[in-house]
């Protein structure tokens, strides 16, 4: 097990490769009670043993986005109220992003805020959602809108739960990974390159090496800027167009799914603005399409894009503003691309 420590508004540690019942357990001592918050699915995995001191509370969400809502924020509240949960007791979210963010929200919401554990069991609960204190729920007019700034006090990431996430999402996670090596760490592209889905199952320790190493990217941004101005933009390499694209598409594309086809316009864009080496650019199409990650979108989509792109939250002013690369681990921004440079880059990932 590795300890990668975080440090925000408090310090905790991501507890990479460890058993979350047994890490759990000396965490809970002394406490009243503790919340369970998970999905149906999940019922049976995450039960705890009845010997506890503590009194266990289950409760369950519904899955995916369904989790970060009104109505299931609501119903969180009324359920912490009714098994009287106090300042010394404690959330625990076990789940993929959606189900930490809500139980994080839940934590920081409760009594002006209580301390929660995050145990992500998605790649990108692991590498990303549980990692860097942000929490919350969607508004009817854009995800992520009602929040909060909450570090859990611990991040348990067991990779057990790794074998019945489906393809899909372990690949849609990578791509968080992958956006890390190429903002900061070589190591991780090189642990990636020729990589299978298939392939990466049967090779653990590799799986735990490439979260390791994304952890460790994301601490020491956060760690360098935790309420998000300039440094910890960088995490939003790739992600401009990725928000755009989720918007177009309805959200029927995973997120991680999204940032992967917005890596590779981000890496063309830099190559049209002449900062990137066309190398570095292939590299990103070798390692997303490897895994089975999209990295090209419909080209009459660009229409509609272009108006969405505006609306990014990293927009600045009227100008657009992309996370770009200059070279592997060598982060720069472009902030003067004019429409054509926009519409060329779309034009090489379109369909
Ligand atoms: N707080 C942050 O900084 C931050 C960062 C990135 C993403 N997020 C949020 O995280 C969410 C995306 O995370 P996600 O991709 O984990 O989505 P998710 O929580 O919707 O999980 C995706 C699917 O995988 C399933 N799943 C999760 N773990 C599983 C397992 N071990 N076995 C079988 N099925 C499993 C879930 O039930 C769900 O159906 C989004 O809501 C996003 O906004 C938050
Ligand atoms: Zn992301």
């Amino acid at each position: 097990m590795k300890r990668i420590s975080v440090s925000a508004e408090r310090n905790y540690d991501v507890q990479v490769d460890c058993d979350w019942r047994v890490e759990l357990a000396t965490l809970v001592e002394n406490r009243s009670r503790i919340a369970i918050v998970h999905t149906d699915a999940m019922r049976d995995a995450v039960a705890l043993p009845a010997n506890l001191a503590a009194e266990v509370f289950y409760f369950n969400l519904p899955d995916g986005e369904a989790a970060k809502s009104f109505e299931t924020i609501s119903k969180l509240w009324n359920w912490l109220g009714a098994a009287g949960f106090t300042r010394s007791d404690l959330i625990v979210g076990i789940g993929g992003g959606a189900i930490t963010d809500v139980s994080g929200f839940a934590a920081a919401s409760w009594l002006r805020g209580i301390d929660w554990v995050a145990v992500p069991t998605s790649i990108a609960g692991m590498v990303d959602a549980a990692v860097g204190g942000k929490t919350g729920i969607n508004s009817d007019y854009g995800k992520n809108l009602i929040g909060a700034f909450h570090s859990p006090i611990a991040v348990l990431v067991d990779t057990s739960w790794l074998s019945t996430l489906s393809d899909r999402d372990l690949a849609a996670g990578m791509a968080e990974v992958i956006k890390c090596g190429f903002i900061a760490d070589k190591e991780i592209l090189r642990l990636l390159k020729g990589q299978l889905v298939s392939t990466l199952r049967a090779d653990l320790p590799r799986v735990v090496a490439l979260i390791e190493a994304a952890v460790s990217v994301k601490a020491t941004v956060v760690a360098s800027d935790f309420k998000e101005s300039f440094a910890r933009e960088v995490l939003n390499y790739g992600h401009t167009l990725a928000h755009a694209i989720e918007l177009h598409s309805k959200y029927s594309l995973r997120h991680g799914e999204a940032v992967a086809i917005g890596l590779v316009f981000a890496a063309e864009l830099s190559n049209i603005k002449e900062h990137l080496n066309p190398d570095v650019v292939a590299m990103h199409r070798e390692i997303l399409s490897g895994l089975g990650l999209p990295i090209s979108y419909p080209r009459q989509a660009w229409s509609e894009l272009l108006p969405l792109l505006a609306l990014d939250k990293k927009a600045r002013g009227k100008k657009l503003r992309f996370v770009a690369i200059s070279d592997v681990a060598q982060t720069i921004r472009i902030d003067d691309a004019n429409e054509n440079e926009l519409t060329a880059a779309y034009e090489r990932i379109s369909s």
